[in-house]
């Protein structure tokens, strides 16, 4: 049996729908502009923000002077009739026949004038309701339903990761560590030890939860709790990892381009960047070794062994202009489950996805280790504990199989998307160090 859906309640963002008709919409006093006869508000109604016009001689008393008395971020409720105005945002007006102060806000803490990012932060809270957070939040939302999108329509299982964890999975120098009964405990820096099991039974997984790094360093790129998506799949190897990745940067691109342009003119952010990386060929892909030379040609310098740094990452960024694949990097400064190179045991065939315009490494991915043995003596070369791997080293002992996969921290990506000059407004109540309130 089913039954009709009943007829949605007019919103904001679809009043055009009930343009000649009346309406009531209940939501908050974003702003306000009143002579003695006439008052403009602005009310928003989390769809969006309409402003409506009141005229004193169309209201009661009362109602006149509820209206006077609403301050910003009152909660109201406003009926009227919908107007076209080819002027107004939205192309509607509400002309108001009714209004009610459902509950009086005195002192808003952030009014129109500017504020400092500190007092901002400390607000996080009331600041989600201003025009950029909202925008960059709803850009947000559309990309995580296009990654689920994007797994799903491909066969994907989702398995959702454990957060407390008995072990490290990307180096023990940024693992929070708790109380687990008397036992030391981890919050989870990435899914993907979890996820490779997984694949042995469904083929194709991907996990998309929190993940947590006691990252020690201030910069706009790290937040200590990041969301992360994170696919791995059994047999595909380093070739189709590739693939595969340029394919989901790809799509969410396209997506963000597609159904986000009203978010990013709000965020007055230039969609040409992100044109750019999709209209254009195959993303440019390039060695960890062919990186060095071009930054020893940038006068930015760095020996073999060592990582990129943000301003190595910013400088290949700007080189290339679209998102750039580097492949190939030294063992030594990857991860301990990372497969070697079988032209150069030296390197481990991992990848990172570098964004353009100073975002710096949005995806890491790699193949994994399939051998038995030298998993372990990795685990051990890295001083991990082998105790704790034993059900990891199980994948290479019951069936084992090559298989890779791939993370990408969604800040960075919608911090990107939008423009954001630091990811703390890329996600709601952002985990900073030293900063966990609200
Ligand atoms: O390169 P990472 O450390 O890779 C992994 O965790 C793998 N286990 C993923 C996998 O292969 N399944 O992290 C992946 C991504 C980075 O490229 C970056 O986008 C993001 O996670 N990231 C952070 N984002 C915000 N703040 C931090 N402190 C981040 N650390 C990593
Ligand atoms: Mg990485």
């Amino acid at each position: 049996m089913t039954t009709a859906a009943p007829a949605a309640p007019p919103t904001v963002r679809r009043l055009a729908e009930h343009a000649g008709g009346s309406v009531t919409l209940r939501g908050w006093l974003e702003n306000k502009r009143s002579s003695g006869k006439i008052a403009f508000l602005q009310v928003r109604d989390g769809s969006g923000t309409v402003q409506a016009v009141a005229s004193r001689a169309e209201l009661s008393e009362e109602e006149w002077e509820a209206i006077q008395r609403a301050g910003q971020e009152s909660t109201v409720e406003v009926a009227g009739t919908v107007k076209t105005d080819a002027r107004a945002p939205g192309g509607v007006e509400l002309q108001v026949a009714g209004f009610r102060l459902l509950h009086l806000t005195e002192d808003y803490p952030i009014t129109p004038k500017e504020h400092g990012t500190a007092f901002l932060m400390e607000h996080r809270h009331l600041w989600l309701r201003s025009k950029r957070q909202r925008a960059a939040l709803a850009v947000r939302s559309e990309i995580e339903q296009a990654i689920r999108d994007f797994f799903y329509t491909r066969d994907y299982v989702l398995i959702d990761s454990p957060i407390l964890t008995p072990a490290a999975c990307e180096g023990t120098s940024t693992l929070f560590q708790t109380d687990y009964f008397g036992d030391p405990a981890y919050l989870s820096q990435s899914g993907q030890l979890y996820l490779e099991p997984a694949c042995a039974a469904f083929g194709k997984v991907y996990c998309f939860g929190p993940t947590f790094r006691a990252e020690k360093s201030k910069t706009r790129r790290h937040l200590m709790e990041f969301w992360m998506v994170e696919p791995e799949v059994a047999f595909l190897e380093f070739e189709g990892l590739l693939e595969l990745t340029e394919e989901f940067v790809r799509e969410l691109i396209g997506r963000v381009l597609e159904r986000c342009r009203g978010e990013l003119a709000q965020l007055e952010r230039d969609p040409a960047p992100l044109e750019r990386a999709v209209a254009g060929g195959p993303f440019p892909r390039i060695t960890y070794r062919e990186a060095l030379a071009i930054l020893a040609e940038e006068g930015v310098p760095l020996a073999f062994g060592e990582d990129f740094g943000a301003e190595h990452e910013t400088r290949l960024g700007e080189r290339f202009g679209v998102p750039l694949m580097v492949t190939r990097f030294p063992a030594a400064i990857k991860a301990f489950y990372m497969e070697p190179d079988p032209e150069d045991p030296e390197l481990v065939l991992g990848v990172d996805v570098i964004a353009p315009e100073g975002y710096g490494e949005i995806v890491g991915g790699s193949q994994r280790i399939h051998d038995h043995d030298l998993l372990r003596r990795r685990i051990l070369d890295h001083g991990l504990p082998l105790e704790a791997f034993q059900w990891y080293l199980d994948v290479r002992r019951y069936g084992g199989f090559p298989h890779s996969g791939f993370g990408m921290g969604i800040e960075r990506f919608v911090a990107w998307m939008c423009g954001l000059a630091h990811l703390r407004e890329a996600i709601p109540y952002p985990r900073m160090l030293y900063k966990i309130y609200p």
